[in-house]
């Protein structure tokens, strides 16, 4: 390419990626399966989640971190399960804290992607709508974006149980109006992500929510509505919620 010819980058729009931490064990579902792999509507998660970030037009790649030893498998679950033919995907396999999978995927994004997003597999039912949110507000300038819902719950700060059974001091209790529920996928300008993973260690168990890392490197991250359907399944009960919401969308449109 001559010096004068624009690279892809500077050219083009902004090509967008989805990573996708699938490498959980999914301990508080319960035994059984990995937590991406188990079926819902008869689907596993994880393709429904692949699903949902295909869905929006701006992805053109999607990055599936598998469990460490499952990355063969993930890959011919994805080939027996159509695509949009606008959407390529790579599948690495994750390793033991959700921030070394996220970690894992950013490392093999090809340069051309400039804005990433960061999705649990085990948030399969986002609607599209709400992806295309979040990369429109990266796009518009802002480094790190989280959709997020007002919570339903009062929140109380306790000082942990010294022991089993024993109750729990509340230390406060944060004005509920100003609270957010933070859900996925996270947008994030992948520089920015990129000096996130690069800067913040593991820790323990490692971060959670990858725009609170952006958070300690000092940068803005901003806030785009949630929806209820981008929840979380992390417990037995969710996946009731989850095959009713299938069942609904089923119902409303042939799905
Ligand atoms: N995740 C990952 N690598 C890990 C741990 C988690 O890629 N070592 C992914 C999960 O697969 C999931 C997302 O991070 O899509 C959110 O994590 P969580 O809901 O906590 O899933 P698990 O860690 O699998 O569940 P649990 O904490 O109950 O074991
Ligand atoms: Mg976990």
């Amino acid at each position: 390419m001559s010096p004068l010819s624009p690279t892809p980058a500077e050219s083009g729009p902004a090509r967008t990626a989805a990573v996708i931490p699938a490498a959980g064990r999914g301990v508080r579902l319960g035994p059984g399966t990995p937590k991406a792999l188990r079926a819902l509507g008869g689907i596993p998660m994880l393709i429904h989640a692949v699903r949902a970030m295909a869905a929006s037009r701006a992805v053109t790649l999607v990055v599936v971190v598998a469990p460490p030893d499952g990355a063969p498998e993930v890959r011919n679950l994805i080939d027996g399960h159509a695509l949009p033919e606008h959407t390529d995907y790579v599948v690495v396999p994750g390793g033991a804290t959700r921030q070394e999978s996220v970690r894992l995927g950013i490392a093999v994004l090809p340069e051309d992607v400039s804005v990433v997003l960061v999705h649990d597999a085990a948030r399969p039912l986002v609607p599209v709508d709400t992806v295309d949110a979040v990369i429109e507000a990266v796009r518009d300038g802002a480094p790190a974006v989280v959709p997020a819902l007002p919570l339903a719950d009062t929140v109380k700060e306790v000082e942990p149980a010294a022991g089993p059974g024993l109750p729990e001091p509340v230390l406060s209790t944060p004005v509920r109006s100003r609270l957010r529920a933070v859900q996925t996928p996270q947008g994030f300008d992948r520089d920015t992500l990129v000096r996130a993973h690069g800067s913040v260690a593991v820790d323990g168990d490692g971060a959670t929510d990858d725009a609170g890392m952006v958070e300690r490197l000092g940068e803005p991250v901003v806030v785009v509505p949630g929806h209820e359907e981008a929840f979380k399944v992390t417990r037995p009960l969710d996946l009731v919620l989850a095959e009713a919401v299938l069942a609904r969308r089923r119902a409303n449109d042939g799905f």
